[in-house]
């Protein structure tokens, strides 16, 4: 939305949401209080709030007067019920709805914005159509309901959005869907705006998630097999990805996919294809899930494996707890099941990530962190445990083995000749995400393992 007012001068877009507190953040002086780090957004909203833009907890007020209204709500996979850990909890998009139908006056466009499974623009037109049933038709509102789901990738969504591959527009009025298109074409050329019908958009959608996931889960499956047959997994990557009909991005193993979107979306296709009685296409899909589970517990069992056996009072730095780089989001990120498996294992983790608070991964571990004083009683339990470590430098201090799970520029930046004094022997680097010099590493005196590099295995 910040980048719609940024490219519309003459639009006015207004953001509310029911947290008072995250409003009051999206209006601080102090840039570095919003809610979401995303490189540039700062200087969007610079230039825009209060200009064209606006924060408010005015909800009603503000559907009332606005002509199109993006329903960009979260829609976290089910915990209980009917489709428990596949289907989509749409409660919030209802109640958007629902409030859209009390508030909307005339004719509203409502674009379902946040990302849904195939059919749900049909539930939010029934509860926009029954709500207007009982109206005289003097008092009766009109809407359009729109799908576009968002294409954009954390860490570069502002670049995403300034030069979008494409831009999908899905719904039944051509007039509606001009209107949307109109607001794009401010900075997207025509051809790259594509019109399709409801169903369509929301299952491109998924589609292009479970396509770019499949990618990964399938590289690194590979990644094992090299690692097994002394072959190169970055090195197979290039092979393919010089070929054109499969292209180079999204062949990077790593230690697994995480983020809001991937799992979410692929489980959304189980759950329709199972609905639909499709087992075949369900347990296909399913296997990339599957997959990206097994391969994040592949990891720490090699890291035990590589330990000998045992990681009982063993510090490990582990570099990066975001799913991955340049965001602040650890959201379904491998690090959280990487190091609960280590906590298990009785290890003593060291955590360092430049953007990711404290307070979220004692959240994602569930288990507080302790302080130094304690780790000296704390370790003769041969519990696991965790620290957060603030400064890089200090992450190395007695540590048996440093693994790196986010690809952040500083961890290519490492002096690991420095770094290695500061580390018991023998130590291990373990680079899940090929970010290092393995020259600079083995020159310093330390083990080296890298995804899928058969040869430093
Ligand atoms: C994704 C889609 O890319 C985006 O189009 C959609 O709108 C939302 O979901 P995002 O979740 O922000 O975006 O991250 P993305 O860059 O796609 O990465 C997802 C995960 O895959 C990360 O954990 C990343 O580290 C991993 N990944 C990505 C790899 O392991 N290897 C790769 O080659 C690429």
């Amino acid at each position: 939305m910040a980048v719609i007012a940024d490219k519309c001068p003459d639009i006015n877009v207004v953001v509310v949401d029911i947290n008072k507190n995250r409003i009051k953040l999206w209006n601080d002086n102090d840039y570095s209080k919003l809610p979401i780090y995303e490189p540039g957004l700062d200087d969007v909203i610079r230039r825009c709030r209060n200009n064209n833009l606006w924060f408010s907890t005015d909800i009603k007020e503000n559907i009332a007067t606005s002509d199109m209204i993006f329903i960009s709500v979260n829609t976290p996979t089910k915990t209980k019920g009917v489709g428990a850990g596949e289907a989509s909890n749409l409660k919030w998009v209802e109640s958007c709805a629902r409030e859209v139908a009390i508030h909307a006056k005339g004719h509203t466009i409502v674009v379902e914005k946040s990302t849904l499974p195939v059919r749900t623009a049909e539930v939010i037109k029934n509860i926009l159509e029954a709500s207007q049933a009982k109206k005289n038709n003097s008092e009766k509102n009109s809407f359009d309901v729109l799908s576009n789901p968002e294409f954009l990738a954390e860490g570069s969504a502002i670049r995403d959005l300034e030069y979008p591959d494409r831009v999908l527009i899905g719904g039944d009025n051509p007039i509606a869907m001009n209107a949307l298109g109109g607001i794009y074409e401010n900075w997207v050329k025509k051809e790259k705006i594509l019109y399709t019908n409801l169903w369509s958009s929301e299952l491109a959608k998924l589609t292009a998630n479970a396509f770019l996931a499949q990618r990964i889960s399938s590289i690194n499956s590979i990644s094992a097999l090299c690692e097994a047959t002394g072959a190169d997994v970055r090195e197979v990557s290039r092979a393919i990805g010089t070929d054109h009909r499969i292209g180079s991005k999204f062949l990077d193993s790593g230690p697994g996919f995480g983020g809001s979107c991937f799992k979410k979306d692929i489980l959304n296709l189980v759950y329709l294809s199972k609905y639909f009685k499709l087992p075949e296409v369900a347990s296909f899909w399913e296997s990339v899930v599957t997959l990206n589970n097994w391969h994040q517990n592949r990891v720490s069992r090699l890291i035990v494996e590589k330990l000998f056996g045992t990681l009982s009072c063993k510090k490990i730095a582990i570099l990066g707890f975001s799913f991955k780089a340049n965001t602040n989001d650890t959201r379904e990120s491998a690090a959280i099941q990487i190091c609960k498996n280590l906590i298990e294992e009785g290890a003593i983790l060291h955590i360092h990530d430049p953007k990711v608070d404290v307070k979220q991964i004692e959240k994602d571990l569930n288990m507080k962190p302790i302080i130094d004083e304690e780790v000296k009683n704390l370790n003769k339990t041969n519990l696991g445990m965790w620290k957060m470590v603030k400064n890089l430098e200090d992450v190395f201090e007695e540590i048996d083995a440093t693994l790196i799970l986010t690809e952040w520029e500083d961890y290519s930046k490492i002096n690991w000749q420095s770094a290695s004094k500061k580390m018991r022997s023998p130590s291990w680097v373990f680079d899940s995400r090929s970010v290092v010099n393995q020259k600079n590493v083995i020159d310093a005196g330390l083990n080296f393992w890298r995804i899928g590099d058969g040869s430093s295995n």
